[in-house]
């Protein structure tokens, strides 16, 4: 589905992203870790085309999407939502609004001006909040809302465009633990129920080991761990974000209890 080929991305002369490759072969729950500056961010930002490569190409279903142009690359970014650490929805504006504006790529510019919206767009907006436990703040201010709520909201302004993939930078570096885990869940829950591929950066350890299928470890702007949670071992981490011997886990922990109580009741949402 996904094949990254020799991806360099330079910045005045000083490789951010240095040829890197990998491919995804369904859709996995993907996490990207390393220290700040390994390129974790510049990676994503070329997936869905806010910034350029400077070498290699994007394969997703054998089509280069480094190579679209105009209107081709902007059906690609409706492809592939972005959600961002600091949330970017527009806090004067009510949730649902926020929601729907993640049809602007396919709306006229004078309908989203006036905040026209068909009927149809609006019940699916309140829909996927519903979906997400958050039906009952559509009518708030989003800077009302909690940063976990607000996150959600993003999320769900992302499912509005009934991406393929979702592509997370950092996505709960803003949040307290309780709503880490509740955001995660979420995205989990999109991963795993609508089958679409979900690929974030993850700042700490203990988040990418229990979400993730899957585990890229990126140290100055190569990829220097490719594999599955389990593989990820303290000294395999540590290689990762290049620390000593005094490396401790916990400070790159958000401190989420994994109590068995809360994977249980997790685990049956899932099912349910
Ligand atoms: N627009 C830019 N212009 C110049 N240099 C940039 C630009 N964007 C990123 N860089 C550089 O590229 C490198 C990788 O940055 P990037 O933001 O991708 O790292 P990151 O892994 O996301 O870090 P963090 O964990 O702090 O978010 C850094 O050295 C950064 O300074
Ligand atoms: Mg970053």
């Amino acid at each position: 589905m996904l094949a990254v080929q020799n991806v360099t991305r330079v910045f005045s002369g000083r490789a951010a992203v240095d040829d890197i490759s990998f491919s995804v072969d369904g859709p996995a729950f993907v996490g990207i870790i390393g220290r700040s500056g390994a390129g974790k961010s510049t990676f994503l930002r070329m997936m869905n085309r806010l910034t350029d490569a400077s070498a290699g190409r994007i394969c997703v279903d054998g089509r280069d999407i480094l190579a679209l142009r105009g209107r081709d690359r902007r059906a690609w970014q409706s492809q592939c939502a972005m959600i961002f650490q600091q949330f970017n929805l527009v806090p004067r504006m009510d949730v649902v609004s926020n929601v729907l504006h993640g049809l602007l790529n396919r709306r006229p510019v004078l309908a989203t001006l006036f905040n026209l919206w068909p009927r149809a767009d609006i019940l699916r907006a309140l829909e996927i909040l519903d979906r997400l436990g958050i039906a009952e703040q559509a009518p708030k201010r989003a800077e009302a809302l909690s940063g976990g709520q607000q996150q959600r909201v993003a999320i769900a302004r992302a499912l509005m465009q009934d991406p393929r993939i979702i592509l997370a930078d950092e996505p709960i570096a803003s949040l307290d633990p309780m709503n880490a885990q509740i955001v995660m869940d979420t995205l989990k829950r999109i991963n795993v129920e609508d089958g679409r591929m979900v690929i974030a950066n993850l700042h700490t350890l203990d988040t990418a080991r229990r979400y993730c299928d899957r585990v890229i470890g990126m140290r100055d702007g190569r990829i220097v761990f490719d594999g599955t949670p389990a593989q990820l071992s303290t000294g395999v981490a540590r290689d990762i974000y290049g620390a000593d011997h005094s490396f401790n886990e916990a400070a790159t922990s958000t401190a989420i209890p994994a109590d068995a109580t809360a994977d249980a009741a997790y685990a049956a949402r899932l099912m349910a």
